[in-house]
């Protein structure tokens, strides 16, 4: 975080079917945890995401239900922004992959790379289906990975191994519509030369300290076993038109396209705000956040697209990645029930807890994260209600009753008192370390052992029954005031409902979260409960509706 502006994308939903736990613990919520500090460092943030309208999978769903693509991912465009603002996702742009400024952006990408001999043009033989009438692309087609021949794979790349591939490598392929086994015949199709720019690339992911290690290993890995070039033409009607006259009726594949729409939405949106997008787009930090299912996109198409272009666009400084989410210790599946939608989720519990659980046991790697419903309750009840917020409760309610509401002024401080106001000054510092690195649940950590602290402080002191009560609670509600700010990232409702029982209107810059900044005699407002307890009948519930399965 060195630089003053910073731009966060979280990967691009597909305008597909609903958003669901494991969206939001690899990716969105991450990044707008780090949004959120960001803002309160008093960065300049850019926080943007879309829909990725474009695929084969979409025309064959809208098709399946028998409405036209673009009102099908219009609708899901609107349900996605709504789910993700009910979780407190909150982005600065939410647009998506089909809209104008993307099109014109590719078509540019597109004829720049040309321009730069990094396009050439190919006859290929294409998978056809001469039941329906149709080429194939990609998602049309399944069978088996040509790697690791992990079955039933899509015939774009593989589940299992994380490799990329094309219709032809594919073994035993499937027509999805009719089960049959498809005809090859010709077509004219535009590649780009990823090969061309191995070194570049290695050379961009070898410089690039801010990568996690591992992921970039791999990537490697994969550039010296040597990269294919890309097809990046599909025979059909849904996505970006390819801009030339003997390309008609020819779209880009929507990988193409989609990841462009960071940088379309970006410009957008500080074009909106009077900025100059360009200039501010390079002088920015820039953040992808992506699950692990997308690495290859990301460290291989994404950043050589961008130097086919001399940089005219800067590459990103960090790709944060992370690793999917399992439920109960299985894999999740909607169809087989191991499933839990986003709005299911939120309409039944606070969203505050789903970014609270999922934040606390999400690690800065690609590890798998287990979602577990008796886990869940002990957290939240253990350390939201029975910690974070009950200090912050009999801080507030001993304030209102026996202080009149008002921040009482403090006598002479002993060396606990001066202990306890080190400990208020250092917790941003350290959580802020922590969020930098992108290190949340770390941070959720570090918070949790202050409020321990806080409270262990409360308890010892023993207001009720001590005549420096005043002291105590001047320095507590001080030390609200400091966990209202650096719990705000990770849940943002719990914040503003704090600051309002605190009567404090503006936020606080993080830098001066540790301040001891509420004077004597400010007066607050009524106390009121920020966490209730999760019951055990709710949890029992939800577990015996996994695995139910759906169709
Ligand atoms: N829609 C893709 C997926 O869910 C992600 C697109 S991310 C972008 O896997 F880079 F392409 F935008
Ligand atoms: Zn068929």
């Amino acid at each position: 975080m060195e630089k003053d502006s910073i731009i966060i994308t979280s990967a691009l939903p597909y305008a597909n079917g609903e958003l669901h736990l494991g969206h939001i613990v690899s990716t969105y919520l991450p990044a707008d945890i780090f949004a959120r500090f960001c803002r309160a460092k008093g960065k300049k943030v850019a926080f943007v995401c879309a829909t990725d309208d474009y695929g084969t999978p979409i025309l064959l769903r809208s098709e399946k239900e028998g409405t036209n693509p673009s009102d099908y991912v219009e609708y899901w465009n609107k349900r996605d922004h709504k789910d993700f603002e009910d979780t407190d996702i909150k982005f600065d742009y939410f647009s998506k992959t089909s809209s104008k400024e993307n099109t014109e952006l590719t078509q540019y990408f597109f004829k720049k790379l040309l321009e730069n001999d990094l396009i050439y043009k190919n006859k290929i033989t294409q998978l056809y289906c001469e039941k329906d009438g149709k080429f194939l692309p990609d998602r049309y087609v399944t069978g088996e990975c040509p790697y690791c021949k992990e079955n039933e794979q899509y015939s774009d790349g593989c589940e299992k191994c994380g490799r990329v591939f094309t219709n032809f490598e594919v073994l035993n392929p499937k027509c999805i519509i009719c089960k049959t086994k498809p005809v090859v015949k010709n077509s004219t199709h535009y590649f780009f030369r990823l090969s061309k720019l191995s070194d570049n690339l290695k050379e961009w992911l070898s410089n690039n300290e801010n990568l996690q290690t591992n992921v970039k290993n791999y990537v490697i890995n994969w550039i010296e076993d040597g990269l294919k070039d890309w097809d990046i033409t599909r025979d059909i009607t849904w996505g970006v038109p390819i801009p030339l006259e003997e390309a008609k009726g020819q779209v880009f594949y929507g990988w193409f396209d989609n990841h462009l729409c960071y940088i379309s939405s970006t410009l957008k949106y500080f074009e909106q705000n009077g900025l100059e997008p360009k200039k501010i787009w390079n002088e920015s930090e820039i953040y992808h956040y992506i699950g692990k299912d997308i690495v290859y996109h990301h460290f291989l198409f994404l950043p050589a697209m961008r130097i086919g272009l001399n940089n005219e666009y800067k590459l990103p400084e960090f790709i944060p990645t992370r690793g999917h989410l399992i439920l109960q210790g299985e894999k999740f599946s909607k169809s087989r029930g191991i499933y839990i939608g986003l709005r299911e989720f939120i309409d039944e519990f606070p969203s505050d807890y789903l970014r609270y659980y999922l934040a606390r046991i999400t690690p800065y790697d690609q590890s798998d994260v287990n979602f577990d419903w008796d886990d869940f309750q002990v957290k939240i009840n253990n350390e939201l209600v029975a910690s974070i917020g009950n200090f912050i409760h009999r801080t507030l309610t001993f304030i209102n009753s026996k202080f009149e509401k008002r921040i009482p002024s403090p006598g002479e401080m002993s060396e606990v008192d001066k202990k306890f106001i080190e400990e208020i000054k250092n917790i941003p510092l350290v959580t802020g370390k922590f969020l930098e690195n992108n290190k949340t649940d770390k941070a959720i950590r570090e918070i949790l052992s202050f409020s321990d602290k806080c409270n262990k402080y409360f308890q010892e002191k023993a207001p009720w029954s001590s005549n420096d009560g005043n002291t105590t609670l001047y320095i507590c509600a001080n030390a609200v005031l400091t966990l209202g700010t650096i719990i705000s990232p990770f849940i943002p409702k719990a914040s503003n409902h704090l600051f309002k029982q605190i009567n404090v209107e503006n936020e606080i810059n993080w830098n001066e979260a540790g301040d001891i900044k509420l004077e004597s005699g400010h007066e607050i407002n009524q106390a009121e409960i920020l966490f209730e307890k999760i019951e055990s009948e709710k949890i029992e519930k939800k577990k015996s509706e996994l695995g139910q399965e759906t169709q």
